[in-house]
């Protein structure tokens, strides 16, 4: 049978992951966090002193990787790794690599059947044909002050201004690279995620309960 799939896309910081998750728990569908996975990557290129500018580089690395991790962990959300990751985003073998992963994730976990996977081109080129595609929007500044919140109760330093400048640098590359840049996908719906978590879900609840 074919998978359900729920695609929720959206800029850096925008709720992503939360909505995502909380999608999965109360619908029951198996969550994939896709910018997990370019994150994890980011990290075992910098581990290993990657010139993560040079694609030829990341091949040779990526073709002794054997797989990735789907692991979250601490680590993967510092800033440094933020931006690697966007860094590295940009180039068509990592694309084509992590693309690989998400769809075989789908593969070997078709007895779920229902899946939500959140990233940045999920319902635009990694899951086209998704049954319901979600598009996140927040202003600039509200990502920035969650994010920095979530950095300081995570014990790492950090400084508003720099986050909000980091932020919409990660925008500009996301939407303007060459390769599946971010943009919403035709057909999604778009969840406005500026004030409280608990208005958010309440625009879901008429696409997902049926
Ligand atoms: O949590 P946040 O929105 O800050 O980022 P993320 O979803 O964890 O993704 C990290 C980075 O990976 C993003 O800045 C994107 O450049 C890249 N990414 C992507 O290009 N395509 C995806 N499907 C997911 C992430």
């Amino acid at each position: 049978m074919k998978p359900y799939i729920v695609s929720v896309d959206g800029p850096a910081a925008s709720g992503k992951g939360r909505i995502a998750k909380y999608i999965s728990k109360k619908w029951k569908l198996k969550h994939l966090d896709s910018g997990m996975l370019y994150r994890r990557l980011a990290y075992i290129l910098i581990k290993d002193n990657i010139n993560i500018k040079n694609p030829k580089e990341i091949q040779v690395k990526l073709d002794k990787l054997n797989g990735i991790s789907f692991r979250n962990n601490k680590y993967l959300r510092s800033q440094a790794v933020s931006k690697a990751s966007s860094q590295i985003a940009i180039h068509s073998i990592v694309r084509l690599f992590i693309n690989r992963v998400q769809n075989s994730f789908v593969k070997e976990n078709l007895e779920y059947n229902r899946f939500v996977i959140d990233g940045r081109d999920i319902g635009s080129v990694v899951f086209k044909n998704a049954n319901i595609k979600l598009y996140i929007d927040v202003e600039p500044e509200i990502r920035a002050k969650r994010r920095y919140k979530q950095l300081i109760d995570s014990g790492e330093k950090s400084i508003y201004q720099k986050i909000l400048k980091d932020i919409i640098l990660r925008d500009k590359k996301d939407k303007t690279r060459k390769n599946s840049p971010l943009t919403i996908p035709k057909g999604s719906v778009i969840i406005n995620n500026n004030g409280n978590f608990i208005r958010t879900i309440k625009q879901l609840k008429c696409y997902l309960d049926n």
